[in-house]
C-alpha cells in the first residue's frame, strides 16, 4: 500500500546502537541491550521485506518495567533519535475501546503516520511507543483499591492493542491534529511496526493476593518490589494475549546514588550543562563541587522520583542565579553543599 520509499533504513548494528544510547543512558545495561537487540532485528526485518527476502524471525516486541525515572521512556526516545525510522510516543491511558470517549488505537498509527510524513511504507517500518501499558490492566476481578478507577476501560484498550501488536491492516485516520472527516482513512499494515511498552507497575503489590512478600509500603508510600514476574502481571489484570505479544521482557531498577550522579555528569546534554550554559550567556560562570551534586542526588534520591526529579531539584538550586544572572556577570557561581541544601531549604519555605 503506498509508494514504497526506495531508501531503507541504514543498518546499525546492536553494538553500535548499544554504545550510542550508552552516551545518554546511565546504567540500565540489559535493557540499553535488549533494546539494541529488538531494534536491530526490526531494521533487519522491514529490509528483508523492502528487499522481497524471507525473514522468519517473531516480532520482538519489548516489555520495559522500572519504577518512574529510571529511564523508560528516555531509553526509547534516545533509540529513536538514532534510527531512521518514524518513532511515536503513545500514552496507554489516552485510548479507549472503540465507541468509547477517548482516541481510538487507530490514531496512533495515524500519529506514526504523521511522524513518517504520511509516507505509509516508512510509517509500516516505524516504531511505536506505549508508555504507562500497567494504566490499562483489568480491574473486573474487584478493584482492591482506587486505583481500579478504569473498570470498563482497561481491557478494551489491551484489547484493541492486541490487533496492532500482532500486526494487521487497519484504517487509519489521516488527520490526527485536527477534527478529522470520516472519509479520510489510509490503510496501513503494522505488522512491521516495532512496538516497545513500558509500565511502572508501582501498585502492584495490591494485586499480588498478598502471596508476595513485597506488599510493604515504604515510609514515603513507595514500594520496593522485587522481579515482577509474568504471573504478576497477569494477576494484576494483563491479559495473557497481551503479554504474549511482548517477549522481551526487561526489569528495570531505580537509579541509586552513583548512576544519578552520573546522569548529572555524562551525558552530553546533561542538566548541569544545559544550565551552565544558560547562565555563560549572562556571563556568569557555575562551578559545580562534587559535595553540591551529592547534595541534590540525596535530594532526589528522598524524592524517590528517580532522575526525574533532578530536573526540578536543580531547577530550585538554580532560580536565583537565573533571576540575577545579567547583574552578575563576571563572576562565578559555586554549587557546593551549602549552595544547594540553601537554595532547596528557601525553595522549600517559599512553598
Ligand atoms: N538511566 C538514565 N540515564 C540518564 N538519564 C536518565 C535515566 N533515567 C532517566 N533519566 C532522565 O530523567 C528523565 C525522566 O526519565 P524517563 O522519562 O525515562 O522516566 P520513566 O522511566 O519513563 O518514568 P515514568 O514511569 O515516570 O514515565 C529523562 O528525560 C532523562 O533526562
Ligand atoms: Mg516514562
Amino acid at each position: 500500500m503506498g509508494t514504497m520509499t526506495k531508501e531503507l533504513p541504514r543498518l546499525v548494528t546492536p553494538v553500535e546502537l548499544y554504545r550510542e544510547m550508552d552516551r545518554y543512558v546511565i546504567g540500565q545495561e540489559r535493557a540499553k541491550k535488549a533494546v539494541a537487540i529488538a531494534a536491530y532485528s526490526h531494521l533487519k526485518r522491514t529490509r528483508a521485506r523492502a528487499l522481497g527476502t524471507k525473514f522468519s524471525a517473531r516480532k520482538s516486541n519489548v516489555l520495559l518495567i522500572g519504577p518512574t525515572g529510571c529511564g523508560k521512556t528516555h531509553v526509547a526516545r534516545t533509540l529513536a533519535k538514532m534510527l531512521e525510522v518514524p518513532f511515536v510516543i503513545a500514552d496507554a491511558t489516552e485510548y479507549t475501546e472503540a465507541g468509547y470517549y477517548g482516541k481510538d488505537v487507530e490514531v496512533m498509527i495515524g500519529e506514526l503516520l504523521l511522524a513518517a510524513d504520511m509516507d505509509v511504507a516508512r510509517a509500516e517500518r516505524g516504531i511505536v511507543f506505549v508508555d504507562e501499558v500497567d494504566k490499562i490492566a483489568r480491574r473486573s476481578h474487584g478493584a482492591v483499591t482506587g486505583a481500579g478507577s478504569r473498570d470498563i476501560g482497561g481491557e478494551g484498550v489491551q484489547q484493541a492493542l492486541l490487533k496492532l501488536l500482532e500486526g494487521r491492516q487497519l484504517f487509519v485516520p489521516t488527520n490526527v491534529t485536527q477534527h478529522w472527516s470520516k472519509h479520510d482513512f489510509v490503510p496501513v499494515d503494522t505488522t512491521d511496526v516495532l512496538f516497545i511498552c513500558a509500565g511502572t507497575f508501582s501498585d502492584l503489590h495490591m494485586y499480588s493476593g498478598g502471596t508476595r512478600s513485597m506488599g510493604f509500603n515504604t515510609e514515603s508510600g513507595v514500594v520496593r518490589h522485587g522481579r515482577i514476574t509474568e504471573k504478576d502481571m497477569l494477576r494484576y489484570g494483563i491479559l495473557a494475549e497481551f503479554l504474549g505479544r511482548l517477549p522481551v521482557q526487561v526489569q528495570m531498577s531505580a537509579l541509586g546514588e552513583e548512576e544519578l550522579l552520573q546522569v548529572l555528569l555524562k551525558p552530553p546534554d546533561s542538566l548541569l550543562r544545559e544550565y551552565a550554559d544558560l547562565l555563560r550567556m549572562d556571563g556568569v560562570m557555575v562551578r559545580y563541587e562534587t559535595s553540591g551534586l551529592k547534595e541534590i542526588v540525596a535530594a532526589a534520591l528522598r524524592r524517590e522520583t528517580g532522575a526525574r526529579g533532578m530536573r526540578a531539584i536543580l531547577e530550585d538550586v538554580m532560580s536565583d542565579a537565573l533571576f540575577s544572572g545579567p547583574s552578575m556577570s563576571g563572576k562565578t557561581l559555586v554549587v557546593d553543599r551549602d549552595y544547594v541544601s540553601h537554595s532547596l531549604a528557601a525553595a522549600a519555605a517559599s512553598e
